[in-house]
């Protein structure tokens, strides 16, 4: 893939006055120290990236910032007067804004009550000014470059144009300050280009923009400097053109990573997993493909060509209309997700917040939801064995590195890459034979990245399981699959076997039937 052009400011930022400073930052909760003593500022006009682990507490510094958490001790300077934020909005009004790692809109109103949300524009007899909110948020949109319509709702919006709509809501209300917190996490690499245009312009208009990724490539495409968190404190800051990945990469773990191979195939092939005419008309259309035990089969295609819907099918989550699945070379009637658990079919889903987790539950009884939807199946045999409970997630949340203090806690308080790795546990645990997983990396670090990419090799190598990898990330897809199903507009366009699998040809397949390079057949 060709990187968009690196976005360095033209000197360095020091010609620059500082936008932001935070000194001295301490947070804990519940006791637990969370962030100790970081410094961290900002110049107008710079991208200043904020890299760090799982957990290492990135969002609630910025979160501090945003006035969504006190910090115990610190102060905050912004163009060097020190502020004392009671309140989210007293924030907003000095400058700071923030698109959040979870998209924090409201879905069912319109984007231009998104836009206005909180202090719409009143007539001067106190009602809601429809036109006046109309017109801004057009001028807010124009400003972003969106053409995105002001009356659309914004739950019929995909995630890259809801970003922008997040984007202009900050530029309405002039932000000075904007934190990004894995802003391309669910977009396509297009769409990525088109965010770092933005941030150019942002950059142009003397903001200063803190930005969070796991993507480490980026920080060189968009950073002008980075800082590195570790549990809490700050490890280094460095402009971006001195500090290499892999020097980030130690910065950020403090130890090696181990990197996974996949081993060859063994020879005897048994089918696991068979699609015959699935279709779920809008969604996807008449998809066959075989998955065999041993084997990960990656599903590559654009964000939108119809693979979260198929993953869903597959998993009973969203039937399809038509087509047949077969599970070991019989017919599997899988309507709804608790048929696919009969099946041995875990599925891990893409929104963790959404359809992933119970956020009302503790880590650990998230981590045996599957299970207990088993034991009760088979309830005759078995006892539900609290210690037993115990002992395996204790097990797989410490092979997974899951960060939280107890499993006992909410997972509600775990960081976002925290929350994506209790799925992957959880699935893991339930002793499924087959595995489909959407997105199952997206937000995790590199150190637990590798633990899941090992987990998922020995699942289907060692165990014998067969896995369905659904996944934007083309290098972990070519990393992992030993086959490559390529989907674009809800159409099989392509099957790569792994060695003419390469970035190009995927995205080959993957556009050129948006494109209309590819003639249908
Ligand atoms: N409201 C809360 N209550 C209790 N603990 C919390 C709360 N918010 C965050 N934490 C804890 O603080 C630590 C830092 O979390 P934070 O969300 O800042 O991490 P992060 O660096 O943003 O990680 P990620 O890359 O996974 O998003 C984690 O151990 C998390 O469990
Ligand atoms: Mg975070």
């Amino acid at each position: 893939m060709n990187n968009p052009d690196p976005i360095h400011s033209a000197g360095s930022s020091a010609d620059q006055p500082l936008a932001l400073q935070m000194q001295g930052i301490y947070k804990s909760f519940f006791g637990v120290p969370v962030l100790k003593n970081v410094d961290f500022d900002v110049y107008h006009g710079e991208v200043h990236v904020l890299l760090g682990e799982n957990g290492a507490g990135k969002s609630t510094l910025m979160k501090i910032l945003s006035a969504a958490y006190k910090a115990d001790a610190g102060r905050i300077l912004i163009d060097g007067q020190e502020y004392h934020f009671n309140h989210p909005q007293e924030a907003q009004r000095a400058g700071i804004s923030t698109i959040y790692q979870h998209l924090s809109q409201t879905p069912h109103l319109s984007v231009a009550e998104n836009i206005f949300l909180g202090d719409p524009p009143l007539t001067p007899l106190g009602l809601l000014d429809w036109s006046e909110m109309r017109r801004e948020a057009r001028r807010a949109l124009d400003l972003v470059g969106a053409t995105i319509d002001g009356d659309a709702i914004v739950k019929n919006l995909s995630v890259a144009e809801r970003q922008l709509v997040e984007i202009a809501t900050a530029m309405r209300r002039q932000a000075r300050i904007l934190i990004m917190d894995e802003p391309t996490a669910a977009l396509t690499e297009r769409e990525t280009g088109r965010l770092f245009e933005l941030i150019r312009q942002l950059k142009a208009k003397g903001v200063g923009i803190i930005y969070i990724s796991h993507r480490l490539e980026e920080v060189a495409q968009v950073g002008d400097r980075v800082t590195v968190l570790r549990d809490g404190q700050i490890i280094g800051t460095q402009p971006v053109g001195t500090v290499s990945v892999v020097q980030l990469v130690s910065m950020m773990v403090g130890r090696d990573i181990q990197h996974t191979s996949l081993p060859p195939l063994p020879g005897e092939v048994r089918e696991a997993l068979r699609v015959e005419n699935l279709s779920r008309p809008g969604h996807f259309d008449n998809i066959s493909f075989g998955l065999n035990w041993g084997e990960i089969v990656g599903l590559a295609g654009l964000v939108g060509a119809g693979r979260t819907a198929l993953a869903e099918a597959i998993a009973g989550a969203a039937p399809a209309a038509s087509g047949q699945i077969y599970v070991d070379g019989q017919p599997a009637a899988i309507r709804h997700s608790s048929d696919a658990t009969h099946y041995g079919l875990g599925f891990a889903t893409e929104d963790r917040a959404r359809s992933g987790l119970c956020l009302a539950l503790s880590v650990r009884e998230n981590m045996t939801l599957p299970l207990l939807a088993r034991w009760r199946e088979s309830l005759g045999r078995f006892w539900l064995n609290r210690q037993r409970e115990v002992n395996l997630t204790n097990n797989h949340a410490r092979e997974l590195a899951v960060r939280a203090h107890d499993l006992g806690e909410s997972v509600r308080y775990l960081s976002g890459g925290n929350q994506q790795k209790v799925i992957i546990a959880k699935w893991l645990m339930a002793r499924c034979r087959i595995l489909i997983l959407d997105e199952p990396t997206l937000g995790i670090d590199v150190g637990a990245k590798e633990e899941i990419h090992r987990l998922m090799v020995r699942f289907a190598r060692e165990q014998g399981g067969a896995v369905l990898l659904v996944s934007s990330d083309l290098p972990e897809v070519l990393k992992l699959s030993d086959r490559v199903l390529v989907m674009a507009q809800g159409r099989l366009q392509g099957v790569l076997n792994r060695t003419e699998a390469t970035e190009e040809r995927i995205m080959l397949h993957a556009v050129a039937a948006v494109e209309g390079v590819i003639k249908r057949g």
